[in-house]
């Protein structure tokens, strides 16, 4: 399951309930703490003192409670938030859960996430709905690691309120000194974050002291409890005031009709002002607003609305209709904090899916400029991002979105990015500024295009890509290929990984991230030379599946042929003509390929080729053979 976004049920729940308490102020929250910080049973405690908790399911969790309760014959309220049996039986929360409940002055949605190192993400996820964080502290413990880290990620959610509920004060005989030290620890954890607030409260949530009721116990205490800081607190997340809508659907009921649907995100929109389409920028002005099946003069953040233009100017779905006079800018280049969430590390130079509201497109990190220490904020180099690693990347887009920085809309600042394989989130990431190179250059337009140089040439450019382990026989091949083409008279070239790495890539060693980057400036190369009107004749061991797929990706349809050179390893080792199998079986050559380094074999090559089953000049036959009958349109 995709644990980045909320389960469809839960987010039906949430605007079911939304919509029923549009009146009331309502205040979004998220919960951290770590596994033992007592969080799900404080959240357990304000559900059910809140009376939201109906006497069936109260029942059901005393018969719980004197199963799998740890609480003697009180009732266990951590049962009641930690629903799914696998957690109870490891003793962790391991998703996001949303709860609801409500007070005289406020409703409330409460993101309860898991305190579990592994699961950072989920706490992302609940962060960035919120407007507050509740940050859970053992009193006996002190910050801990985790409570710095979770304190920085709700920092950099732009989350810039958080209540520090001190919690097991009954454990330290709710002794103030004890308290104050760690108020004083978090103080200066906020300053150096940036949060406009910290409040600190001391509670013991399994008692209930100060959690919805002054504590008698603690007297020295002068300020609210948890319940009633929650119904003061006034989130100040920074909201644009000049228009901004996502185009969720064209509607044309009729031929006399067109309108643009979707949900006013931020602003205001009225008849006769002047719009502007993103990222196309064409601009024109509303004729009409329906909002809720009536015509209106105005709607505001929040409405449902669809909007007629008086110009037929192209605006799809996916489009974002802004103030004329207030744009957003539309960038293709930007620089962001990127969380990641998945086994696979992020490679600079890899190709993912980037989702920015509703707009998806082709993306990478072309620099990861330092990681951060969570724990400590501190700055450090890094070559790729592990899971849970957070770092300030620049990325690249395959064509312009628009955008604002997180800090000024959190709607249009915010991004998931996808695996291209698998389709699960890998990442998530909060957009700091756009990059201004990408606004500086311009594409040169060139007279004598690819066409004109290919027919000067007689031939269809190609590329010619073999990929297999080191000493499969790729470079053989396309030597033999290379010989076959020229005598032909055709014009080809050959780009191979041991000549290419003394040269545009010596830098470059191979660790997964500069495998990543050897084969994107080889694909780059590759490319260029078609585009002059050769045969180029690609040999890398291009270990990885989604490098082949970008290279694949730069060329035109037919252009790419991927040649899969498949030598068992135990051939290869057995042949080792450069000697390095012995070398890599010695561990003196680390992150070999087949033996200590991956080498993900191709799904659907043009060609597969299995060399110990034919010889060379055969082989190379099936090459010239399939060139030769399928010439690219
Ligand atoms: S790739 O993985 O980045 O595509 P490339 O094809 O450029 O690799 O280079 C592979 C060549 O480098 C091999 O044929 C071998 O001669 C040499 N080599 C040196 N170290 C390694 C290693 N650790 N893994 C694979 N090949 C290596």
């Amino acid at each position: 399951m995709n644990d980045a976004t909320p389960h469809p049920a839960a987010a039906e729940r949430v605007a079911e309930y939304l919509h029923q308490h549009e009146s009331k102020g309502l205040l979004r929250f998220i919960t951290c703490g770590s596994v033992d910080d007592g969080k799900s049973t404080l959240i357990g405690r304000l559900l059910h003192d809140t009376k939201l908790l109906f006497e069936d399911q109260l029942a059901a969790l005393r018969r719980d409670s004197q199963r799998h309760g740890t609480q003697g014959d009180d009732i266990d309220f951590a049962l009641l938030v930690d629903g799914l049996e696998a957690e109870r039986e490891q003793g962790i929360t391991i998703d996001v859960a949303y709860r609801f409940f409500d007070t005289a002055k406020r409703k409330f949605i409460v993101a309860d996430c898991p305190g579990h190192e592994q699961y950072t993400r989920n706490m992302a996820t609940g962060a960035s709905t919120a407007d507050v964080a509740v940050v859970l502290v053992d009193a006996r413990k002190g910050l801990l690691t985790q409570t710095r880290r979770h304190s920085y990620i709700v920092s950099l959610l732009g989350i810039r309120e958080v209540i520090v509920a001190v919690n097991k004060m009954d454990l330290v005989g709710y002794d103030e000194a004890v308290f104050r030290g760690i108020a004083d620890d978090y103080a200066e954890l906020a300053a150096r974050l940036g949060l406009a607030s910290a409040q600190c409260i001391p509670l013991s949530a399994l008692r209930g002291d100060n959690v919805m009721q002054a504590s008698p116990a603690m007297a020295w205490y002068q300020g609210p409890h948890l319940l009633g800081a929650l119904e003061s607190i006034q989130p100040q997340r920074h909201r644009p005031d000049a228009l901004r809508m996502a185009v969720q659907w064209v509607c044309r009921p009729n031929q006399d009709f067109r309108g643009f649907a979707g949900q006013v995100h931020a602003g205001t929109v009225s008849v006769g002002q002047q719009l502007a389409a993103l990222p196309s920028g064409r601009s024109s002005r509303v004729s009409r607003i329906v909002c809720r099946g009536a015509d209106v003069e105005q709607a505001g953040s929040g409405e449902p609305v669809v909007i007629a233009l008086e110009d037929e100017i192209d605006v799809s779905r996916g489009d974002l209709l802004v103030d004329a006079r207030h744009p957003v800018e539309v960038t293709d280049q930007f620089a962001a904090h990127v969380l990641w969430m998945t086994d696979a590390p992020l490679l600079p130079g890899r190709p993912y899916w980037l989702k920015l509201g509703n707009r998806t497109v082709g993306a990478s990190v072309t620099e990861i400029k330092h990681q951060v220490d969570v724990n400590t904020q501190a700055e450090l180099a890094a070559k790729h991002l592990e899971l849970n690693g957070v770092g300030l990347c620049n990325l690249s887009l395959d064509a312009p979105l628009p955008f604002a920085p997180y800090r000024d809309d959190a709607q249009l600042g915010s991004f998931i990015l996808i695996d291209r394989q698998t389709h699960a989130t890998a990442g998530a990431g909060v957009v700091e500024f756009a990059l201004r190179r990408a606004a500086n250059i311009h594409w040169q337009h060139l007279d004598l295009d690819r066409r004109a140089r290919a027919a000067a040439k007689h031939q269809q450019p190609r590329c010619v890509w073999f990929t297999g382990l080191s000493g499969s026989g790729k470079s053989t091949l396309a030597n033999l290929l290379d010989k076959r083409l020229h005598a032909r008279g055709q014009h080809t070239y050959v780009l191979d990984g041991d000549n290419v790495r003394h040269g545009l890539c010596k830098d470059l060693g191979f660790t997964d991230e500069d495998r990543v980057e050897n084969i994107r400036r080889v694909a780059e190369v590759a490319k260029l030379m078609v585009d002059a009107g050769l045969i180029v004749l690609v040999s890398f061991i291009s270990p990885f599946r989604a490098e082949r797929r970008m290279a694949r990706e730069l060329f035109a349809p037919g252009e790419f042929v991927e040649v899969f050179v498949d030598t068992p390893i135990e051939e290869c080792e057995r042949r080792d003509v450069k000697g390095l199998y012995a070398k890599a079986r010695a561990g003196i050559i680390p992150n070999f390929t087949g033996i200590s380094a991956p080498y993900e074999a191709p799904e659907q090559p043009e060609l597969h080729l299995r060399t110990v089953e034919a010889s060379r000049e055969a082989l190379l036959e099936d090459v010239v053979r399939l060139l030769d009958d399928q010439a690219p349109a």
